[in-house]
């Protein structure tokens, strides 16, 4: 789903706009007449500046189903991924990111189609060519015991098997250890992830649940669906043995907290503080994007961090505290409905996210939030990189981008003033609402709200500038 062409600036744009023009061509009769449409293989990366072969060229996903059953006692995984997208250019090929896993047989349209492998590629060539702009279904069946990654800062990611279940992430690139897909986030869509595992189990996903009933073996299948938009690396599951309970938030929107059993009392407080957090947010960042909302807390020792996995963050045990719920479910808006158009725009995600953070303290906990600007203008650590420009892979959660991001924020609260800044933090909401943006998006749109350029004031020294200022 390419929302992001509206800004005119996303290579996938730049790509159909190519497609659009070979169009044109063959129309006006500049390719020999006698050769029909000749597709070539869709590309094999996007270009991230970080991950150049995450993600795939070619075809625009619209959506995912997935079927998956899991065996916790031998930690196999059963898959079954049926992709629905669209040609943006005449395709003889088109690659899908997996890692590890075996795959059994692909189709395309029904039709079996050729795969192959090569690293994180699984490569499938339809029988029949895929012309431009048609829209088709690839269905691909996998299986094996998944194996998370180990990322460039050292943390793991991916399907994390625990001891009754698992908990699947995929920030930045984990999500390719569990289903094949265009594992980009400028390549967003919806999905529907359907769990099969043994009864007694609890088995969560993204979204609403639509059904959940007995099938062979003593086994349940359960049924989740993301109606919105979402970027694979923010699809999660979580099976094994939770405390459940449901409720609703905003008026309307069903709530489901799951934590670890032993943790039911200790969570409790924290817990029934959601929906008036998200209600707050609502008020600050405009509509909750998303029909779904909830948390999970996990025993610690399998993730390494809490993650803002669509409608259902996930937390370690000991990272379930106020200032942490805060930040992941002000990443709802942030990141997760407004997503990166590539990985050198974290910081749009994480500045923005610390940033409710610090507005949460100020109007709760007397903690201005120059004060905290201060504290983290004070942190050595946080001076390391510009947030605007990440050095490499392992660096894209580390304080610059966290701390920094939130200090471009404040000096542009400080720049524009209390009563444009709330303007311009629900109005980049509602822009970017289901759509990728970049930070070039966000200096331009700040700059449109404000009437006037910001380069000297906020941008150069806060954004870009390396190294610490004089303090402001
Ligand atoms: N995005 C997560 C958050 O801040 C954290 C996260 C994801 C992370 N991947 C990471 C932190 C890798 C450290 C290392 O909500
Ligand atoms: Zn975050």
């Amino acid at each position: 789903m390419t929302l992001s062409s509206r800004t005119g600036r996303s290579p996938r744009a730049a790509a159909s706009l190519a497609a659009a023009l070979a169009v044109l061509g063959l129309l006006a009769g500049c390719t020999p007449a006698t050769s029909g449409v000749k597709g070539t293989p869709g590309a094999a990366g996007l270009r991230d500046p970080y991950f150049p072969k995450l993600g795939n060229g070619g075809y625009d996903v619209s959506r995912y189903a997935l079927d998956l059953a899991y065996d916790p006692g031998t930690g196999r995984l059963d898959g079954t991924a049926r992709i629905t997208a669209r040609a943006t250019q005449d395709l003889s090929a088109l690659n899908l990111d997996l890692s590890g896993l075996t795959v059994g047989a692909a189709s395309v349209d029904g039709a079996p189609a050729a795969v192959s492998r090569a690293g994180d590629e699984l490569t499938v060539r339809p029988r029949d060519e895929l012309p431009l702009g048609r829209e088709f279904t690839v269905t691909v069946d996998y299986s094996g015991v998944p194996e998370p990654l180990t990322d460039a800062d050292g943390s793991t990611e991916g399907w994390l098997r625990s001891d009754d279940g698992a908990v699947a992430v995929g920030e930045p690139a984990g999500s390719m250890t569990w289903f094949p897909g265009n594992h980009h986030p400028s390549d967003k869509a919806v999905y529907e992830i359907a769990l099969t595992a043994p009864g007694g189990l609890t088995a969560l996903s993204n979204g609403v649940r639509v059904s959940s009933g007995k099938v062979s073996g003593g086994r349940v299948r359960t049924v989740w669906r993301q109606s919105e938009p979402m970027a694979s690396y923010l699809a999660t599951v979580m099976i094994g043995r939770y405390a459940t309970t449901t409720g609703t938030a905003l008026g309307s929107v069903p709530v489901v907290t799951a934590v670890e059993p032993g943790l039911v009392s200790a969570t409790a407080g924290l817990r029934a503080e959601l929906p008036g957090i998200l209600a707050r947010q609502q008020e600050r960042f405009g509509p909750y994007p998303f029909g779904a909302a909830g948390a999970v807390v996990t025993a610690d020792g399998l993730l390494g961090y809490a993650l803002e996995t669509q409608t259902r963050p996930v937390f370690p045990a000991g990272s379930f505290d106020r200032p942490t719920l805060v930040h992941e479910l002000a990443h709802q808006w942030f990141g997760n409905s407004v997503t990166p158009e590539t990985w050198r725009d974290i910081w749009l995600n994480e500045g923005f996210a610390t940033y409710a953070e610090w507005l949460y303290a100020e109007e709760y906990g007397s903690v201005p939030a120059r004060r905290s600007f201060e504290t983290a203008f004070a942190e050595d650590a946080n001076w390391a990189f510009p947030p605007a420009d990440p050095p490499a892979a392992e660096n894209l959660f580390d304080p610059p981008v966290y701390q920094r991001g939130a200090m471009v924020l404040h000096r542009l609260r400080e720049a524009v003033g209390d009563g444009v800044f709330d303007e311009l933090l629900r109005g980049w909401a509602a822009k970017y609402r289901h759509a990728n943006a970049s930070t070039a998006d966000f200096t331009a749109y700040a700059e449109s709200v404000a009437g006037r350029d910001l380069d000297d004031e906020v941008w150069e020294v806060w954004l870009y500038g390396d190294g610490r200022p004089e303090k402001p």
